[in-house]
């Protein structure tokens, strides 16, 4: 089984020789037995000071950016929050500041969907982080059974997008912001949908005002084209070309920024440097733990 590892390379005692993971028991129902996890289960009765063998794909996967003013965001489900703990303690944890001599100091959003508040992982410490760093951290959550979307249906981390959306589609047309995603696969196709949703109605918006724009320079040109003077005419023209121009350009920029159209192979939801995955094969490497 692959578990994401949910400490940093320094470990949650900052030692550096301890590693935690975020693993949930697999537990469902099948003709009315309880049938348990093996592994999941292995790793959540074990007890402290226990052995075991662990053995997994390493390499540079998922890093965050150098660059201490990036803008990191954050989308999460149930134990997919592993990297983005992580990422939190590098980022927020006044010990791993120092040990790191990298202090960040962009935005970082998480959004962490959970069916219930009780399901919320490492909440306590990210609220911390939030009152710590209120520049520099906001914290969105969508619990599913407990919070509606505007439809009334389940909120989910996409319904969060969507309420959130001009403000992310602002965040990720910079290039310094990159995206991660953990979790269920299955919000894939949401994110994605908000986010075009988000890209369309700011190109609907641009035009819109552009619209405005073009009709109050029409009226004025045409007083202008009436007056006979020829200088007056001439600036008319002029001014005329240019609102044409600029015009072009955003409907260029606003095209781009929507994506391709339906029926084109999609470009990937990932903005410029943002977006990882992990699918790449990586070294892997065998170790002895015990459990603490
Ligand atoms: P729900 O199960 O209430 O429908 P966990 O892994 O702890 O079960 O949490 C996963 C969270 O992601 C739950 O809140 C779950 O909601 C939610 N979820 C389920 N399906 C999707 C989906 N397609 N897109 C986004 N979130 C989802």
């Amino acid at each position: 089984r692959l578990y994401s590892i949910a400490s940093t390379r320094h470990g949650d005692d900052l030692a550096g020789n301890t590693v935690s993971l975020c693993v949930r028991q697999l537990q469902y129902e099948k003709e009315g037995e309880t049938i348990n996890g093996v592994c999941s289960t292995f790793l959540c009765d074990i007890k402290p000071g226990a052995k075991v063998k662990i053995t997994g794909p390493v390499g540079k996967e998922m890093l965050l950016p150098a660059d201490e003013d990036a803008n990191v965001i954050m989308l999460a489900t149930g134990t997919g929050i592993a990297p983005m703990r992580t990422y939190l303690r590098r980022m927020f944890e006044p010990a791993e500041r120092e040990q790191n001599g990298w202090h960040f100091k962009g935005k970082a959003w998480l959004f962490m969907g959970a069916p219930t508040t009780a399901n919320l992982l490492y909440d306590a410490d990210f609220e911390h982080y939030q009152s710590q760093f209120p520049e520099n951290f906001r914290y969105t959550k969508a619990i599913s059974r407990e919070q509606q979307n505007a439809k009334g249906g389940r909120m989910y981390i996409q319904d969060r997008v969507s309420e959130n959306a001009d403000e992310i589609f602002a965040m990720i047309e910079n290039p310094k912001t990159h995206v991660y995603m953990c979790g269920l696969r299955g919000m894939e196709p949401g994110i994605d949908e908000a986010m075009t949703a988000a890209a369309a109605a700011k190109a609907k918006a641009a035009a819109k005002g552009k619209a405005f724009d073009e009709k109050a320079a029409l009226a004025e040109a045409k007083k202008d084209l009436e007056s006979n003077d020829v200088d007056r005419m001439k600036a008319a023209m002029d001014k005329l070309t240019a609102v044409g121009a600029e015009l072009y350009q955003e409907v260029q920029k606003t095209a781009q920024a929507a994506g391709p159209a339906e029926g084109e192979k999609p470009a990937g939801a990932k903005p410029e440097g943002g977006a990882k995955k992990t699918e790449k094969k990586a070294d892997v490497v065998d170790a002895d733990f015990e459990v603490v």
